[in-house]
C-alpha cells in the first residue's frame, strides 16, 4: 500500500443478520492482510459513547423523542470519531465498526420516519466529507432476522419495534447500497452460516486486492 492512512470498514444489517460472527471473520481477514486493526461499534466505541448507547437501547426510555434519539446517536458518533476513529486512521490503524451513519439513515430516517435532510445536516456537521471506504451489508428477510434475534434474551428498545419498522430499515439499507455500489457490498445473510462466511471472505479478498 502506498500511503499510511488506515482504512475505515463498516458492517451493517437488520437485527439478527449475524453481525457478531461476521465481525470476527472480517477482523481475521484484515489482520491476515498484515495491517493493525481497531474493532469498534456504534452507538458506543468510547466510554462516553457506551453510556449514550445504554440510554438508547434501554427499553425503559419510552418517552425518548425521535429528535433526541437522532441527536444522541450523533453525539456518540462525534465522540467516537474524535477519540477513536480519526486518530486510529491517522496512525495507519484500520478501523472496523459495527454500524455507522448508514444506520442513522436506516433507523432514525426510514424506521422512525425522520427528516432525511436533517440527518444529512448532522452528518455534514459531525463528519463532513468522511465516509467508510467499504460497507458490508448483511441482508436478509426481516422475519428471519427477527426470529434469530428473538433467541437472544430481553429485547432492547429497538428490538421491540414491529416488523414493519424493520422492513423500512431493510429497504433503506438496500436503497443506499444501490446508490453507492462502489462503497457497498451486499451479502445474502439468509443462507447457512458457512456459505455466508465464504461469500464474506471472498468479497473481502477481492476488495483488499483492489486497494
Ligand atoms: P446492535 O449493535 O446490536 O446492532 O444494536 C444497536 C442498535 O442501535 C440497533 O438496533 C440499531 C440502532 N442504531 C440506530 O438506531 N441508529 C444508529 O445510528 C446506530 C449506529 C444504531
Amino acid at each position: 500500500m502506498s500511503d499510511q492512512q488506515g482504512r475505515f470498514i463498516t458492517l451493517e444489517g437488520v437485527e439478527g443478520a449475524g453481525k457478531s460472527s461476521a465481525l470476527e471473520l472480517i477482523a481475521d481477514e484484515i489482520r491476515d492482510h498484515g495491517v493493525p486493526l481497531q474493532i469498534t461499534r456504534e452507538p458506543g466505541g468510547t466510554p462516553l459513547g457506551e453510556q449514550i448507547r445504554d440510554l438508547l437501547l434501554d427499553h425503559r426510555q419510552r418517552e425518548m423523542a425521535d429528535d433526541t434519539e437522532t441527536l444522541l446517536v450523533f453525539a456518540a458518533r462525534a465522540q467516537h470519531l474524535h477519540q477513536v476513529i480519526l486518530p486510529s486512521l491517522a496512525a495507519g490503524t484500520w478501523v472496523l465498526s459495527d454500524r455507522f451513519t448508514d444506520a442513522t439513515y436506516a433507523y432514525q430516517g426510514a424506521g422512525r420516519g425522520g427528516d432525511i435532510a436533517r440527518i444529512t445536516q448532522l452528518e455534514n456537521w459531525v463528519h463532513p466529507g468522511f465516509t467508510p471506504d467499504l460497507t458490508l451489508l448483511l441482508d436478509l428477510p426481516v422475519e428471519l432476522g427477527l426470529q434469530r434475534a428473538s433467541m437472544r434474551g430481553i429485547p432492547d428498545r429497538f428490538e421491540r419495534e414491529p416488523a414493519a419498522f424493520f422492513q423500512t430499515v431493510r429497504d433503506c439499507y438496500l436503497e443506499r447500497a444501490a446508490s453507492a455500489p462502489n462503497r457497498f457490498r451486499v451479502i445474502d445473510a439468509s443462507r447457512p452460516l458457512d456459505q455466508v462466511q465464504e461469500t464474506l471472505r471472498q468479497t473481502l479478498r477481492e476488495w483488499l486486492a483492489t486497494i
